[in-house]
């Protein structure tokens, strides 16, 4: 791979090598992050005449879900054709702080006060998680207009990456990552909420455009596993494992995040 000194914001852009953007600081990171959005659901829309996109967790896309709905960028995201969907979620309610919809709710949703009936949350609340898994995927079949035993791609998944690789909910040595007969499953995580709702692998892989949203130096060393591996157990990371069929896969760094990537002169 050839990584172009961070000094300044680069794309790498060959066949078969992640693209890498490094931004930067974090006003940067999320100017490219809103732009990568707004350029992947324009693109959806135009082609399509709507975007089926999902949210990642965790608390690193809430700076760029904060950028998106700031005035420079409200009006440019015709969110009124986005289908909203979450690539993951915690087992509790949504109006739990954990929650990831709380998340997307209180920094993206009511600030632009997008329509109730385009947000489509996964029910963390049920008591069983794989009767939520089930009717989440019923769901994004429905509104995909797309039924078993096809496949609906969405056209935008944004995922955050955990500092084991785990990525939506899919944590590494867990039965998740090889439930691919199915595009919503049940994921354990070792800490916090324990039991959560995820994609699978083959339905986030089916995916057009993929974007990693990764910042700050605690991500620093598994962003150099996972994009310049070493050995066999780099290769199985989770986040390793997002190989899209035919979709794009952007890793949006910021420089610490991209601190122990190698560079090499160009
Ligand atoms: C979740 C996420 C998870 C998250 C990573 C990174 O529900 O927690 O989907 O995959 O993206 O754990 O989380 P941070 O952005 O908080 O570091």
């Amino acid at each position: 791979m050839t990584v172009r000194s961070p000094r300044r914001p680069f794309i790498t852009t060959m066949p078969d090598i992640p693209e890498i953007r490094v931004a930067a600081d974090s006003r940067q990171w999320a100017q490219d992050g809103a732009r990568l959005v707004l350029e992947a659901t324009t693109r959806a829309i135009e082609t399509n005449g709507r975007c089926l996109m999902a949210l990642s967790g965790g608390s690193t896309p809430k700076t760029l879900y904060e950028r998106l709905a700031t005035p420079e960028w409200s009006d440019a995201v015709r969110w009124s054709q986005i289908e909203l969907f979450f690539g993951d979620e915690r087992c509790v309610p949504p109006d739990h702080p954990d929650s990831n919809y709380h998340t997307a709710l209180i920094t993206l949703v009511r600030p632009l006060r997008l329509r109730a009936d385009r947000i489509h949350r996964m029910e963390g609340e049920l008591p069983d998680a794989t009767v939520a898994a089930r009717r989440y995927e019923d769901r994004i079949r429905s509104v995909a207009g797309s039924s078993a035993p096809a496949v609906p791609c969405l056209d935008l998944v944004l995922l955050g990456l955990g500092d084991d690789g785990h990525t939506a909910s899919l944590f590494p040595d867990t039965p998740a990552l090889s439930d691919n007969d199915r595009l919503v499953t049940v994921g354990q995580a070792a800490q916090g909420v324990r039991t959560r709702l995820t994609l699978t692998l083959d339905m986030i892989n089916r995916a057009s455009m993929i974007v990693f949203l990764v910042m700050g130096a605690g991500k620093a060393q598994i962003i150099g596993r996972l994009l310049q591996p070493k050995t066999e157990a780099d290769r199985k990371l989770p986040a390793a494992l997002v190989r899209p069929h035919q979709g794009h896969v952007i890793w949006l760094l910021d420089r610490p995040a991209a601190a122990a990537l190698t560079t090499m002169s160009n």
